[in-house]
């Protein structure tokens, strides 16, 4: 590692982090793949950086594809470098770095090839004085998660070798395409390793502003106490994208919004947003009063879904000036196309905090903005004294938490315009991360791989939450699919979804935030 080029560290910054992580030897299964390139590499790197990997540090890169060493390292090194992460202060780390990466080619639905990895990740793991700490990482096509675990465990990679070493696994999502999948690879996992073990990733997590809805409402004393349905009207959960499915239309396919949005990140936020204080910020606290409220949101049943939901699909339209194609033009989508790209829910929480306040999720493909924020409504004054003044500009308060970009907090009130007149109209209070902190935010990935190598599972997805998660989204896939009226509707690109995601909102006298 080196010392010399060490960066100002943000993570380190924070109270938790003194510490560096324990030696290890990272296995990426799914080395030549985008996430890797794109997130997994970079986070790492970033951590190096920053002076926060262990003195005894490897990576090892699997995939089927043919690769030396050598040739592994200038494979991420040109990715690096075109992604614009090897800055002039960071280019000097690179060849340090490189000496960390190793590449075994393995066919991971073999499990004889396992023994071979085996005997190559001893071998690094002794050459780089690893203290045979493993981390996995799984970063294949879902369906080779179970026959990799599987061949970890049948060839003893699973168990630590000694009494003070550990073994640990990351899994991408999608965790399961509905609640049956989901618990048979549960099932499978946990035949294989403890849940202690097991860290399922949900990078929606590991964002600084997801983080700081937990400090925002349990680190101050005055927003907790209004936090329930005597104040709070309802709440909106944004997550709009303005991109298409790019060069991923096969896997969109059989995903669509409701898996790969709603049922992970959405839920996560919803639950972070509704979830009673836990007792400390520790991980069993705050995932079990997550877990509470996954348990309380109202199941939307098959033959409701035509009530709670409503799913779109992008036509042709324009974004940012651009004409863009429809979703049914997209390669590797079918003509005929009935995947959702566009998903809005009403949901309620059954609890004594939440009775009657209903949580709007919605999330897009090429929606006009992108952002994702959590909008907390409240209720309107009691009694209108200013009516004959203010009119119809009057709003109820709001708290905005702006998840991504342009990361921060506001609040909107009514206030006085200067003059003569007794006329107002609302204004926002803003807190701004840049501007209050500066620099950038840490990664999500690199915040979430060193949490893992700490051993810390706070900011990752228990089974159980997951398998809750699904519960809530698969009667809704079930009944989208065998209800004859559900429909999928049409909105151009470049708009706020369909009409009827208005309407879910008319008939209940609301309607959506323009963020
Ligand atoms: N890309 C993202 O932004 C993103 C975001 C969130 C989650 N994810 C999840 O992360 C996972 C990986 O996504 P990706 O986009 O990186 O996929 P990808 O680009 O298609 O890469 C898949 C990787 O898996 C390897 N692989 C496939 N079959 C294998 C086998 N039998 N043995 C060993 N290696 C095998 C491939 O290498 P070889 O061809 O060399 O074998 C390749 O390196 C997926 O589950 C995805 O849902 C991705």
């Amino acid at each position: 590692m080196t010392q010399t080029t060490v960066e100002p560290n943000p993570l380190q910054e924070s109270i938790r982090l003194e510490k560096i992580p324990e030696p290890c030897v990272m296995v990426i299964f799914g080395a030549s793949g985008d996430l890797t390139r794109r997130k997994l590499v970079p986070a790492i790197f970033d951590l190096e950086a920053q002076g926060l990997l262990p003195a005894g540090f490897a990576i090892v890169g699997v995939g089927r594809t043919p690769m030396e060493d050598g040739s592994f390292r200038s494979y991420l090194h040109e990715e690096m470098k075109k992604a614009g992460h090897l800055n002039a202060r960071r280019a000097s780390l690179w060849d340090e770095f490189a000496r960390m990466l190793h590449y075994v080619a393995v066919d991971a639905s073999i499990a004889d090839e396992f023994h071979r990895l085996r005997e190559a990740l001893h071998a690094i793991n002794t050459d780089h004085r690893a203290g045979s700490n493993y981390l996995f990482y799984l970063a294949t096509p879902p369906s080779m998660y179970a026959p990799i675990i599987r061949h970890i465990g049948l060839c003893g990679l699973n168990r630590p070798q000694r009494d003070d070493a550990w073994v640990r696994i990351i899994i991408e999502k999608p965790f399961g395409v509905d609640l049956e999948s989901a618990r048979e690879l549960n099932r499978q996992v946990i035949s294989v390793f403890n849940e202690e073990q097991v860290y399922r990733i949900d990078h929606y997590l590991g964002k600084e502003t997801v983080q700081n809805l937990l400090a925002f409402r349990f680190a101050n004393g005055i927003f907790e106490p209004i936090w329930n349905r005597n104040y709070i009207d309802h709440v909106q959960i944004t997550a709009a994208e303005t991109v298409g499915v790019e060069n991923r239309g096969a896997y969109y396919e059989e995903a669509g919004t409701l898996r790969d949005m709603i049922q992970n990140h959405m839920l996560q936020l919803l639950a972070l947003t509704a979830m009673e204080p836990p007792v400390l910020f520790d991980e069993r606290q705050v995932r079990d009063e997550k877990q509470k409220i996954l348990q309380a949101i109202k199941p939307i049943r098959p033959e409701d879904v035509q009530v709670y939901t409503v799913r779109g699909q992008y036509a042709q339209g324009t974004t940012a000036g651009k004409s863009v194609p429809a979703y049914r033009d997209e390669k590797g989508v079918a003509p005929d196309s009935p995947t959702e790209t566009y998903v809005a829910l009403k949901l309620t929480v059954d609890d004594w905090r939440w009775a009657d306040v209903p949580f709007y999720v919605r999330s897009g493909k090429r929606l006009p903005k992108r952002i994702t924020e959590i909008a907390v409504q409240f209720k309107k004054t009691p009694h209108h004294m200013f009516s004959g003044f203010a009119g119809d500009r009057l709003s109820a308060n709001s708290i905005v938490i702006r998840i991504q970009p342009d990361e921060g907090i506001s609040l909107r009130f009514n206030s006085k315009i200067p003059g003569s007149r007794m006329n107002m109209r609302p204004v926002t209070m803003d807190f701004r991360y840049g501007a209050a902190f500066g620099g950038r935010l840490v990664e999500a990935y690199t915040r979430l791989l060193l949490d893992c190598m700490l051993g810390d599972p706070t900011l990752y997805a228990r089974g159980d939450s997951l398998e809750m998660a699904w519960s809530l989204v698969t009667p809704i896939l079930e009944g989208w699919k065998s209800n004859a009226q559900s429909r999928v509707f049409p909105y151009p690109a470049g708009t706020w979804g369909p009409p009827e995601a208005d309407a879910l909102l008319h008939a209940d006298g609301r309607r959506w935030r323009l963020p």
